[in-house]
């Protein structure tokens, strides 16, 4: 198994899963990881993506992956940040650093095998989750949001929105791939995981003191009764443990269902938002990251 977001929050509650499942687990990661077997990755920079990819194939020689997880994400309380490759960080890390990840590592995957995304209900209005929504998934413009002429001028909202985004791109990535012949000939078996809301992991590490801290109380038994309120809240031990799974294929979507949501530490197999469920927006993004990446369209 080949996986990213392994070293924190309900990642790597997952990745100890997998690993004392008996699953050989390659993860993509800055740091060292708390199991399996650590690669450098580091997903604001495409170049690093690449060598991931290379040192993947190099270890595994003609070994298939069985499944590929790719869950590393982030939220910055602005867009003001650039990676090496001059793309707004939070939409290049969340997405376009995946969705090269993914095409590199796509002729690598084994028949039935399965590729996981993980996105956040964050990404539909429907929600009313209280961050900002997404406006579009264009990919020139997240990449560049100062040439987006809807840009929120409040830096928070627009951090929110690159975030949110970014989700929304990972459902349309997973629509896209699960129309691809290589995917169909081969069976491999497409989701996009939401989470639900999981408190006391990294991920408000880059925001406000008191969204940090919030975050992290939350995350203690004292958030635990909110649970009872409120059925997008789960524990990080549920989200991980229904990340590993979802990867070991004990989940068998329903038909034709490649989005799921962990709604009182339960599976469910709602739709997506109007935007997700879009194949034109699905094609677009598909072939604008292709071009950002410097990858063929198919
Ligand atoms: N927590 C929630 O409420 C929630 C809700 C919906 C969706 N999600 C999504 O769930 C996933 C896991 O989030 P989490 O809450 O568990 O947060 P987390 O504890 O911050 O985990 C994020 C993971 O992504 C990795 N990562 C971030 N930037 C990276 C980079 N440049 N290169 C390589 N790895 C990088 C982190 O590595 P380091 O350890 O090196 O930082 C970490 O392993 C994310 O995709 C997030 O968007 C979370």
């Amino acid at each position: 198994m080949v996986m990213t977001g392994g070293t924190s929050g309900f990642g790597a509650i997952a990745a100890e899963r997998l690993a004392r499942d008996g699953a050989r687990l390659l993860i993509g990661a800055r740091r060292e990881a708390p199991a399996g077997e650590a690669i450098p990755l580091d997903l604001t920079e495409l170049a690093s993506v690449r060598s991931f990819a290379e040192s993947v194939r190099a270890r595994l020689g003609t070994t298939p992956v069985d499944a590929l997880v790719l869950n590393a994400g982030m939220i910055l309380p602005d867009v003001t940040g650039r990676t090496a490759d001059g793309f707004e960080t939070a939409f290049a890390v969340n997405h376009l650093a995946h969705y090269l990840l993914v095409r590199l590592l796509l002729p690598t995957l084994a028949d039935r095998a399965i590729i996981v995304l993980t996105t956040s209900g964050t990404h539909d209005p429907a929600n009313r989750a209280g961050l900002e929504t997404p406006r579009h998934a264009d990919a020139e413009l997240l990449a560049h949001p100062d040439r987006d002429p809807g840009l929120d001028p409040r830096p928070a909202k627009a951090g929110e929105h690159a975030y949110t985004a970014s989700k929304l791109c990972a459902i349309l990535t997973v629509r896209s791939l699960s129309a691809h012949p290589d995917v169909l000939s081969r069976r491999i078996t497409v989701i996009a995981y939401d989470p639900g809301q999981v408190f006391g992991t990294g991920l408000s590490k880059n925001l406000s003191l008191p969204l940090r801290v919030a975050w992290v109380v939350l995350g203690t038994p004292l958030g635990r009764p909110m649970r009872w309120f409120n059925p997008f809240l789960n524990g990080r031990a549920a989200a991980g443990g229904t990340l590993a799974d979802l990867s070991l294929g004990r989940v068998t979507p329903p038909d034709g269902r490649t989005f799921t949501a962990l709604r009182r530490e339960r599976l469910t197999w709602p739709d997506p938002s109007e935007q997700g469920r879009s194949d034109a927006l699905a094609q677009a993004l598909w072939d604008d990251s292709a071009r950002l990446t410097g990858l063929p369209p198919t």
